[in-house]
């Protein structure tokens, strides 16, 4: 039966460029989740977009001296053209404050708050918070230094929300002498309202929808989102004091020249896109409710690990208050991945500070060099952070590839489509002598899509990558242990139909690469002369005198030092 699947990503923030990091985590994972879903014949809607609004963008903008609208625009393009030259497919690719999206957005996200309001969620509040007077602005945390309060600490250059020296958390309020990040001014306290979302009212709700995930959720994440309730959830400020945003839908006027949380409109972001999407393409102004308010359909977000309260626990309990939007059948949060500099042996987070310019685990970078998206895919799922944080190894990329892509998978493809094409030219030879051993092989690749199918859809894609190589694995054993380059001479109709079987395997590693490897997928289609659709089935065996393409290489070899990896 036919199912609907609206996938998310979660909103890369428009003020900087991509890495090896950000796609392991929320993107490439999503990709082939709904590539094989596809595949499996259900219906999907991946939706993803740029989170253009908040104080990260408004601070980017300052230091540049531009406009947060030309540093998000900027970032936004520059973020949708490494994801497309990754092969990452959204249906849409909005933007919080994009052309064509920023209208929807606005009235969506304002309407989701008056909702939320008129349930009598919110809680407002006077508060003290860090001001600068020379930039006549309210201070986000993050944006203050100044001594650090634990009296055994004491560093100077604590931050407003967290001492790097000792690594606790700081209340801004008592940090000694603050100074503003953005002007080197001394910061004061001055007063200001804003409106909390109560949590936890919530909390109670929020446990039983988790523990009933208890079976299909990554422990990890649910056992930190039950922990958090257990702890209690203190209420959080849904309004912000900045000028980029947007604006607080209340008459009050304590709420004038206040914009929403940033990570109140974001993932609202995921359904004013849908909206923006289903408006653009079907006419109708309402088809997103068919994806998100509708029992029958899964809502799965892919997200990094920094994103797990938000979605496990503030979203949820927004849509709770809201009431007509589905909650999420599933959250697929993975840790980050960090670097390992060849040079040092050391390792480090992937960082504008500390990784070079020029680097290649920078998407632009990877893609203007023009290596292949497959090899980066493939490396990335092979160390996913699924349960723990990585490391991105760029020896080890380079050794992966040559030995596992090149000479495990590529060299079965090769030897096979070679051998057909110099002794069968290039026509797929007659299988009339098969017997046990090639459905053996048969067997093998059967049993190949259920077990990499299954792993996909309990989100273990390293798992499920690996199976595939061990299927490639077992057709380089079968190619071997069948000697055809004997056969060829002794005994030709068993040599034909180990080749027929071999062609057929290799149809068979189209339809289990495409989740993980689109290009070479589609590379394979190409070289077997086909126009599959790639459905996640046996593919029928192709009839003898069938005319292939001519064989290429599927993966390139890369030389050391491609990856800045020479030390
Ligand atoms: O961490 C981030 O990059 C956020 N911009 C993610 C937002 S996800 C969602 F809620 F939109
Ligand atoms: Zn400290």
């Amino acid at each position: 039966m036919s199912k609907r699947y609206l996938v998310t990503s979660g909103l890369p923030y428009s003020n900087g460029r991509l890495h090896v990091g950000h796609i392991a985590g929320a993107y490439l994972p999503a990709d082939i989740f709904v590539r094989y879903q596809r595949a499996r014949g259900h219906e999907v809607c991946f939706v993803c977009g740029s989170d253009d609004n908040g104080v990260s963008i408004e601070i980017k903008a300052l230091s540049e001296g531009r406009t947060p609208q030309e540093v998000s625009s900027h970032y936004h393009d520059s973020q949708r053209r490494s994801f497309e030259g990754l092969r990452i497919a959204f249906d849409v690719y909005g933007g919080t404050h994009q052309p064509g999206f920023v209208e929807r957005h606005e009235r969506m996200s304002q309407a989701f708050f008056l909702k939320i309001y008129e349930q009598g969620y919110f809680t407002k509040r006077s508060v003290k918070q860090l001001y600068d007077p020379r930039a006549e602005r309210f201070l986000p945390d993050s944006y203050v230094r100044g001594t650090c309060h634990h009296p055994d600490c004491g560093s100077p250059r604590a931050k407003g929300d967290q001492c790097e020296q000792c690594g606790r958390l700081i209340d801004p309020l008592l940090l000694i002498n603050p100074v503003s990040e953005i002007t080197g001014e001394r910061a004061v306290v001055r007063e200001t309202t804003h409106w909390y979302l109560r949590l936890a009212d919530f909390e109670k709700r929020l446990a039983e929808w988790l523990e009933s995930k208890r079976d299909s959720w990554r422990s990890h994440v649910l056992n930190f989102a039950l922990g958090q309730i257990k702890q209690g959830l203190p209420e959080r400020a849904m309004t912000r004091d900045i000028a980029w945003g947007i604006p607080v839908p209340l008459e009050d006027p304590e709420a004038r020249g206040k914009v929403l949380f940033v990570w109140f409109d974001a993932p609202i972001g995921y359904v004013s896109f849908t909206a923006a999407l289903c408006a653009r393409r079907d006419g109708d102004e309402n088809g997103w409710k068919r994806w998100w308010c509708d029992p029958d359909s899964e809502i799965v977000h892919f997200i990094g690990e920094d994103n797990t309260v938000f979605h496990t626990l503030i979203w949820p309990a927004m849509l709770m208050a809201e009431a007509t939007i589905s909650l999420p059948s599933a959250v697929v949060a993975n840790n980050f991945v960090n670097y390992r500099d060849p040079a040092s042996g050391e390792i480090r987070k992937i960082s504008k500070s500390t990784t070079p310019e020029q680097s290649p685990v920078w998407v632009e970078e990877y893609v203007r060099k023009g290596l292949d998206p497959d090899a980066l895919r493939y490396y990335l799922t092979a160390i996913a952070p699924e349960s723990a944080r990585s490391a991105f190894d760029p020896q080890d990329f380079v050794a992966r590839n040559n030995n596992e892509l090149v000479a495990a998978l590529g060299n079965f493809v090769n030897r096979t489509l070679a051998f057909v094409d110099r002794y069968f030219e290039r026509r797929v030879p007659d299988p009339a002598a098969a017997g046990a051993a090639e459905s053996e092989l048969r067997a093998r690749g059967v049993a190949a899509l259920e077990r990499v199918g299954a792993h996909i859809e309990g989100h273990r894609y390293r798992a499920a990558q690996d199976e595939l190589m061990a299927f490639a694995r077992d057709c380089n054993l079968y190619f071997g242990q069948r000697e055809p380059w004997r056969t060829r001479k002794d005994a030709l109709p068993q040599c034909a139909a180990t080749l027929h079987a071999c062609i057929h395997a290799v149809r068979v590693l189209a339809v289990l690469c495409a989740p993980f490897m689109p290009g070479a997928a589609q590379r394979l289609l190409h070289q077997l002369g086909v126009t599959d659709d790639l459905r996640w089935a046996l593919p029928e065996p192709l009839p003898a005198g069938h005319a292939l393409g001519e064989p290429q290489i599927l993966f390139a070899k890369l030389e050391p030092g491609c990856m800045g990896d020479v030390a």
